[in-house]
């Protein structure tokens, strides 16, 4: 199969965007990964109609350099990041701590690299504390939240960060592998959401973590992480609802391709995932923690039940 697109030119057609293919232009669905993954940029050159971008503009080269610009109060709060020991989750914790926060991480099998995030937060005058919990575990994934709170003597945010990436086709997804993602990307953030609830006072913070694969999906195989990331949606904005009675917000924000061991920028579907963006690269960790600052921060008092993209333009 080269495109799936509606047309029925399964054979032979170049099409790599619905809006080239030379059939039916716009109709294309189900494209394969192989036909996303060519580098963006003016190496490019899939079709005339397609690919005119000039290389991306990188942060730095206009001044920013994708760390904090603007401040966000978060003196005397106390955070858990979980899933906080490397990529996204650990440049949150950090960007947290730089707002003020005293923050917990969890982890589970980078105890060092957990402990390297505490230490710079200790480093900013902050305390922090890594506890090892597994999200899998029904047990663990509450009880990391009660234990955060009792080493930093109360909570106000709480980021459902932690996740694990597969894909693959229907077929080679074993139930055993459905139970196990699941378990780590939809029931533990419930439980420690649930957990949080419960020991959060009012005006708390509740910030989880989607993906841009909730609002489009680029080619096959992603049927169980894309399910698993819209229930952290439906999740969140129940929750919003839940508990605003105690002006407790709860809102997700969906990275796109962000460079992290899970989805490395120089990894073998990189540059197709940079090409569906509209900005044409990947982002980094700090620039999602960006957007989670500001929800756990004084100014998105009146933010709740709301999804947020940093994605380049992927849903765009
Ligand atoms: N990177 C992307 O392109 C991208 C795009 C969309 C959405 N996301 C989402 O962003 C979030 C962070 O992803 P990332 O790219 O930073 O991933 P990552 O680099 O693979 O880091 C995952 C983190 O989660 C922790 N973790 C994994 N399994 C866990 C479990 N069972 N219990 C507790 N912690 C666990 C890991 O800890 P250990 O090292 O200790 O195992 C690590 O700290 C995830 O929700 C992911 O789905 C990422």
């Amino acid at each position: 199969m080269n495109c799936a697109c509606e047309g029925g030119n399964s054979r032979g057609c170049d099409c790599v965007m619905a809006s080239a293919c030379p059939k039916t232009p716009g109709r294309a669905i189900g494209l394969r990964q192989d036909r996303l993954l060519r580098p963006a940029g003016p190496t490019a050159h899939r079709t005339a109609e397609v690919d005119v971008r000039s290389p991306p503009v990188l942060p730095e080269a206009v001044g920013w350099d994708g760390h904090m610009t603007s401040e966000t109060d978060l003196r005397g709060r106390t955070a858990l990041v979980t899933g906080g020991s490397r990529g996204i989750g650990a440049a949150t914790a950090r960007r947290l701590a730089r707002e003020g926060a005293d923050v917990a991480v969890t982890y589970v099998r980078g105890k060092d690299a957990a402990e390297e995030v505490v230490r710079d937060i200790e480093a900013l005058g902050r305390r922090a504390v890594a506890l090892r919990a597994d999200s899998a575990d029904a047990a663990q994934a509450g009880d990391a939240v009660r234990r955060a709170a009792e080493e930093l003597g109360g909570l106000d945010v709480l980021v459902g960060n932690a996740a694990v990436g597969m894909t693959g086709p229907l077929e080679s997804l074993s139930l055993a592998d459905v139970d196990r993602l699941l378990a780590v990307n939809v029931r533990g953030v419930f439980l420690a959401a649930r957990s949080a609830a419960a020991v959060m006072g009012d005006g708390g913070r509740i910030i989880t973590v989607g993906s841009c694969v909730t609002a489009r999906v680029p080619g096959p195989g992603a049927t169980l992480y894309a399910m698993s990331k819209s229930a952290v949606v439906g999740l969140t904005k129940a929750l919003a609802r839940e508990l605003a009675g105690r002006g407790i917000t709860a809102n997700v924000v969906h990275p796109g391709p962000t460079d992290t061991d899970m989805n490395p920028a120089d990894g073998p579907y990189a540059s197709g995932q940079a090409a569906v963006t509209a900005l044409g690269r990947f982002g980094t960790a700090e620039e999602v923690a960006s957007m989670v600052a500001f929800l756990a921060g004084p100014d998105a008092a009146y933010v709740t039940g709301a999804e947020f993209s940093v994605d380049g333009g992927y849903a765009a």
